[in-house]
């Protein structure tokens, strides 16, 4: 990879990258004299004050100050550094250069092999889903879906059923196993044989950067073996789930031109709106949405468009994804489904002149997060009516700009029927941090109170699964008091891989408290900030205060049954409540030294 060091090089490709042709790729650049101009990608505006001067060889926003040459727009826009924009323009200038100042990770595996290797399996899953005996079930399936015209575009695939067809290819293709281990595709043996698919016998999504490039894959199930519809590779070096966006390569050119991007759930319905000429359709990878995803679509778009599911999980997904993209600066709209329906059912069953007008009346988010409250009943009194407006207000206050936020203070006064004064002025108290708890804070929310260090210990896991082992290693089930976490914790531990999206469906038969909590939490759980290091600790803290709680408990119970017992049966009882209080002081004393008593086979 080119570094500065490698002069010649960066002249090289500097020469055959002009910068009205590179910019072009991004933006579109309209002549004006002997220069181009185009609203700026790198600030939010309507006029175009963003110029590139062609002689030059530089691009200037008189707006935000953004300027530079070709290696610095490509930097700023791919939000990469030097070497990988250089690396960009070079390719497509089909320059070769030396890649011996790659700095090469220990494991000898650098990110050109995976990516390599990443492009190779998508060819061998298409291959298998077309050739493939097996993969019969899969063409049905397409064709039962109305699917089959996507097949070549997406470069749809065919895991194969065998356990070790993966490996078997990768030793004709001479890939290591050590290479698909780090894509992901192979799972470590425990028991020392040989290491086994992740991918088996699932219809096979190739998931592609903005570039582009394959950098991950998604496997939906078939029959019903497995309870994970979808099955996707881990974090790798190149996949970051909370980064990556399905078919955001296909989509950006047209998102770029309509400044618009529509959001929705998952591949089928990206790949349905695609078919249906909604090009603007991208999903982010069975996650939530993130800042990362709101960044990432601020270069090609000012509004989103999020098509969600109606139920209550996409609802608060909506509003909660909305916060992100706001948070972006980016205007935010909401299609309201018919209960039961996505886009490939609104399509299939109702044509895709339904869905794109669906799309083009789609809800200001405040008229949508309003509705969400009405149908919830919680107009009908003032108390819900208060916290209705607190909510809404909470939302908006989200976007950093205060001309976002009045046209929205509008929307909202006119849906809750109120005086925008009175929003306005509540607006400042939401704004202000620290603010003073008021009067009309003071309103019950409608939330049961659940035990905090249990909700804590789930938002932990679905943040950090990573910490699942110490989870089932250390937390007996009776340490957990409340049955809806209860329940929760137990449907995580018995997933096959953490995997957040699979969490609702597998509590789809639980009750309503249970699912609503789920939803909230993986709303906000956060990843504990630092290292690894650090999501261990509050692990260890969460277990203790479980453990310590827990033993409270025992101790109460021993001393009740002490009042009635009397004899041998009263000595013990008092044995065992003075051994619980050694054990308790000793869990007090921090995790070093409680470690070896919490161990849950002792
Ligand atoms: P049907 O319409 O029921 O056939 O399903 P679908 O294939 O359209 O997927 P669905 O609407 O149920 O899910 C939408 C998206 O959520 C999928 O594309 C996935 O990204 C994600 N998702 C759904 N189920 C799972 C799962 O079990 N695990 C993971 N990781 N993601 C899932
Ligand atoms: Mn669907």
């Amino acid at each position: 990879m080119p570094t500065h060091s490698n002069k010649d090089i960066i002249e090289e490709i500097r020469l055959h990258s002009d910068i009205v042709e590179t910019i072009e790729r991004y933006v579109p650049l309209k002549k004006a004299g002997g220069r181009y101009k185009a609203c700026c990608p790198f600030h939010k505006e309507k006029t175009p004050s963003f110029h590139v001067d062609p002689t030059k060889q530089f691009f200037h926003c008189f707006g935000c100050g953004a300027g530079g040459d070709v290696f610095n727009f490509v930097m700023r826009y791919e939000s990469v550094e030097f070497p990988e924009a250089a690396r960009i323009l070079a390719e497509r200038a089909g320059i070769r250069f030396e890649s011996s100042h790659e700095e090469r990770p220990r494991d000898g595996i650098d990110k050109s092999s995976l990516y390599q290797v990443h492009e190779d399996l998508a060819q061998f899953y298409a291959d298998a889903l077309q050739k493939d005996p097996a993969a019969e079930t899969a063409r049905a399936y397409l064709k039962e879906r109305d699917l089959e015209s996507a097949q070549s575009d997406f470069q749809l695939g065919f895991a194969p059923p065998h356990p070790h067809a993966v490996s078997e290819w990768a030793k004709s293709r001479k890939h290591s196993a050590a290479l698909l281990e780090k894509a992901g595709v192979l799972l470590p043996n425990d028991r020392g044989g040989a290491p086994y698919d992740r991918f088996k016998g699932r219809l096979m999504f190739p998931i592609r950067d903005e570039q582009g490039r394959v950098v991950g894959f998604s496997g939906r199930i078939l029959d019903q073996s497995s309870p994970a519809k979808y099955v996707n590779s881990p974090e790798t070096p190149l996949f970051k789930k909370s980064r990556v966006l399905y078919g955001l390569d296909r989509a950006r050119q047209e998102m770029t031109n309509e400044r618009r991007a529509v959001i929705c759930e998952g591949q089928i319905d990206v790949i349905r709106c695609h078919l249906a000429g909604i090009r603007t359709a991208v999903a982010p990878q069975g996650t939530a949405l993130t800042e990362a995803h709101a960044l990432l679509l601020r270069r090609y778009a000012d509004e989103i468009v999020l098509v969600f599911d109606s139920d209550t999980a996409g609802q608060n997904a909506a509003l909660r994804g909305a916060e992100a993209l706001l948070q972006a600066g980016l205007t935010v709209r909401v299609v309201s489904l018919p209960p039961g329906d996505d886009p490939d059912t609104i399509v299939r069953a109702q044509g895709a002149e339904v869905l794109t007008g669906m799309i083009d009346a789609a809800l200001s988010l405040a008229a949508f997060h309003v509705g969400i409250l009405r149908a919830r009943g919680e107009l009908d009194t003032q108390a819900g009516q208060l916290r209705s407006a607190r909510a809404v207000l909470e939302t908006i206050s989200h976007a950093p700009s205060a001309i976002q936020r009045e046209q929205y203070i509008r929307e909202a006064a006119e849906q809750l029927n109120t005086s925008e004064d009175a929003l306005r002025q509540d607006m400042q108290r939401v704004l202000r941090p620290g603010r003073a708890r008021d009067a009309d804070e003071s309103v019950p929310t409608p939330a049961p109170a659940y035990p905090s260090h249990e909700v804590g210990l789930i938002e932990l896991i679905i943040a950090h699964p990573e910490v699942l082992d110490m989870v089932s290693q250390y937390v007996p089930p009776e340490a957990i008091t409340d049955p809806d976490c209860r329940r929760i914790i137990q449907t995580i531990m018995a997933q096959p891989e953490p995997d957040q999206n699979n969490l609702l469906s597998a509590l789809a038969e639980a009750d309503e408290g249970c699912r609503r909590l789920v939803s909230r939490l993986q709303m906000t759980a956060r990843l504990v900030q630092g290292e690894e290091v650090s999501c261990t600790r509050a692990a260890q803290d969460i277990i203790l205060a479980l453990r310590i709680k827990l033993l409270d408990r025992k101790i109460k119970e021993c001393v009740l049954s002490m009042k009635t017992a009397t004899g041998a049966e009263q000595r013990e009882l008092i044995n065992e409540s003075a051994q619980l209080t050694v054990l308790k002081k000793r869990l007090q004393q921090g995790w070093a030294t409680a470690q070896p008593i919490l161990e849950l086979d002792h």
